[in-house]
């Protein structure tokens, strides 16, 4: 994720000089509106926000990545049966220009994000469009990045990639971190304007699927009617967007993104708690001492 000097407007240069950065362990980071972001997606971030038009039906799925994007996107999808690619505005539509083609679009548009609500709003602003923000146990998020990282780089999954993963997570310097600021927007959003934003966990999607999918539903305006919750429709949206199934998928097993992932690394375990099988209990102390720290005084609880 090299930041491609040669096309930058002057604006943009001289805005890009000016932020604070610093080096990751994957290299040259920014820090924007409080986020820290990779080069490319930083220029992703200001074509969105120079370039975006609302419309008063835009869904945006938002999340920090590996909280559960591609299973909460999937559950979207079904809902709404449309189109089966829910592109993310500052990694794919608005990476390389603040114009691009969003005629084809119908509506309601399905986007994705991971940057954070403050950021995310500034062409929202005053559009009553709906956002809707998966969070999940960071220990979990951790080793999801992890795994995900090694495949990435191709690189054995090794203590060293996690430590570094770790230090990153923890300091908050690190691609769309901090992470506690990332969630604490979207939760204090959601305080604010439970209308327009939904804040979902991926524990209670484990562990009541039902509940949480009809929770979705009628959040985006397209409720379960009474026939169909007799026939089973929640089962059936549920299963076809189970792991395994997603997983399964011919595109899901070949595929892969635009920036050359594998759509097979996006299916893992898809379990609460596998962090207790990777991570010691000193790792687990510390993050659990800097998020209650973090999100004290928020009410939200972790
Ligand atoms: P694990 O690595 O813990 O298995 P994201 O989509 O935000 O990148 O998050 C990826 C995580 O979500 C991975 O977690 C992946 O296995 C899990 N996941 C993907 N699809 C899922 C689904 N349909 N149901 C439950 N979890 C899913």
């Amino acid at each position: 994720d090299h930041l491609r000097e040669d096309n930058l407007s002057e604006e943009t240069r001289t805005l890009i000089s000016s932020l604070p950065s610093t080096k990751d362990f994957l290299g040259k980071i920014y820090n924007y509106q409080g986020c820290w972001y990779y080069p490319n997606t930083l220029l992703g971030v200001l074509n969105f926000q120079k370039g975006f038009k609302p419309q008063e039906t835009d869904i945006v799925i938002a999340s920090f990545p590996k909280s559960g994007t591609t299973w909460l996107k999937a559950l979207t999808v079904a809902l709404l049966e449309r189109s089966k690619y829910i592109p993310f505005l500052e990694t794919n539509l608005y990476l390389n220009s603040s114009t691009p083609d969003l005629t084809k679009f119908s509506s309601p548009r399905l986007f994705s994000t991971h940057m954070p609500l403050h950021t995310l709003q500034v062409p929202f602003k005053d559009s009553p469009c709906k956002i809707v923000y998966v969070c999940r146990d960071v220990k979990d998020v951790l080793v999801s990045q992890w795994y995900f990282r090694s495949a990435y780089l191709q690189k054995e999954v090794d203590k060293s990639l996690l430590e570094s993963s770790l230090d990153s997570l923890c300091s908050g310097v690190g691609y769309f971190g901090p992470i506690w600021e990332n969630v604490l927007s979207y939760w204090r959003g959601s305080l604010e304007d439970p209308e327009h934003i939904l804040f979902m966990r991926y524990e209670e999607m484990k562990s009541e699927p039902a509940a949480q999918v009809k929770r979705l539903a009628e959040f985006l305006g397209c409720p379960f009617t009474e026939e169909e919750e007799e026939g089973g429709s929640v089962d059936k949206i549920l299963e076809l967007c189970s792991l395994r199934s997603l997983s399964s998928m011919e595109i899901n097993k070949t595929g892969k993104t635009s920036n050359n992932v594998h759509h097979s690394n996006f299916f893992r375990k898809g379990e609460v708690g596998d962090s207790k099988n990777h991570l010691t209990p000193e790792m687990e102390n510390k993050i659990d001492m800097i998020m209650e720290e973090k999100y004290k005084g928020s009410g939200l609880k972790y």
